[in-house]
């Protein structure tokens, strides 16, 4: 029976048919969701963190608002992934656990430093931008509600990078100062946000597995190499200096940006990046800290609950 259902199950992936909560499935395309859904969601909630300690001193009122709005939209993009991931029949109290306890992964990009404004601006240009080019195919990922969820964060996605780029357009009109914290951002940030893709192809213990179940629809690389494609013109118009490495290639079509240091990628993996104990203790903190609303929520929901039986 079980190689009849894996074969009526590739023929529906084939199909390109969305799979849904209660269909039959094989364990390993269960399991393989709610590692990569659950580790999306972590990275949405811990990228909090690092535009968080920028609301209190951005520079003007309007950026504030900005600032907080795309912050109100990431917790949100939580919320949605931790939901779509719960319909695999995990609950979203055991996987924040898994994050808690330092058991779960999510984006290394999370772990570099925003150092000042221009990393803010750089965050939402690079780190969103990234995020929607690797967002977009996903919303024709074969699990149903993980698509569904896709559909909806991109659409906020894309004022995210504006919002980012527009910042650093703005202080490319300003000082020698100003221009050089752009140029700064940029040389530290953009190679990190390259790593958000995943190691290479060669490396990818998923990729081809879930590339045949349709949840992966392009290769590390090949996303990598269409956000590198989209980016440099991108620096080239805010006046940015490009890096020695990334040569346009009339052959190709594409820029050869050479090797990324991969070493630093599996380091920051495994929980040496700068920040990765700074994210860890915050998440904690926030925790602790919530705890009081969440046990009132619950008391509340308890009385209402006895309410409406008496
Ligand atoms: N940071 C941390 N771990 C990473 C990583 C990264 N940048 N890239 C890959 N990995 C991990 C994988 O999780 C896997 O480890 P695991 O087996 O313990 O899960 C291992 O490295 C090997 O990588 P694979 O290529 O085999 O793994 P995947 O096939 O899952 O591909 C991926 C990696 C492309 C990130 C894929 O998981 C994916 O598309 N995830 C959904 C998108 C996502 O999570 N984006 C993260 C940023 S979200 C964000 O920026 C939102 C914005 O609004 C702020």
């Amino acid at each position: 029976v079980a190689e009849e259902g894996m074969a009526e199950f590739q023929a529906r992936i084939d199909r390109d048919e969305f799979i849904e909560p209660k269909d039959w499935m094989p364990e390993g395309y269960r399991k393989t969701l709610i590692r990569q859904m659950s580790q999306h969601a972590h990275s949405e909630i811990v990228g909090m963190h690092p535009e968080g300690n920028w609301v209190t001193r951005a520079p003007t009122l309007k950026r504030k608002l900005i600032l907080i709005a795309k912050i109100q939209d990431e917790a949100g993009h939580g919320l949605y992934l931790y939901s779509a991931a719960e319909t695999l029949g995990v609950s979203r109290e055991e996987l924040v656990r898994q994050l808690h306890a330092g058991e779960a992964k999510y984006s290394t990009i999370f772990n570099y430093p925003t150092m000042n404004w221009a990393d803010v601006g750089a965050v939402g240009w690079l780190v969103d931008g990234a995020a929607i080019t690797n967002q977009i195919p996903l919303c024709r990922c074969s699990y149903g509600p993980y698509a569904r969820a896709m559909t909806r964060v991109c659409k906020e996605e894309s004022f995210h990078q504006r919002q980012g780029y527009e910042a650093l357009l703005e202080m490319m009109k300003g000082t020698d100062e100003q221009k050089k914290m752009v140029q700064d951002a940029f040389d530290r940030l953009f190679w990190p946000a390259l790593m958000m893709f995943g190691p290479p192809d060669s490396d990818s213990a998923h990729s081809s597995q879930n590339m045949a179940w349709k949840i992966k629809r392009f290769s590390n690389d090949e996303l990598r190499q269409r956000f590198v494609d989209a980016t440099i013109p991108q620096a080239e118009f805010l006046g940015l200096k490009i890096p020695e490495q990334i040569k346009w290639n009339e052959e190709t079509g594409h820029y050869d940006f050479g090797e990324l240091d991969w070493d630093e990628f599996w380091d920051v993996v495994k929980g040496n990046g700068i920040s990765n104990d700074d994210r860890m203790n915050a998440r904690n903190e926030a925790l602790e800290d919530g705890a009081w609303v969440r046990e009132a929520a619950a008391a509340y929901a308890e009385k209402q609950r006895a309410k409406s039986k008496a």
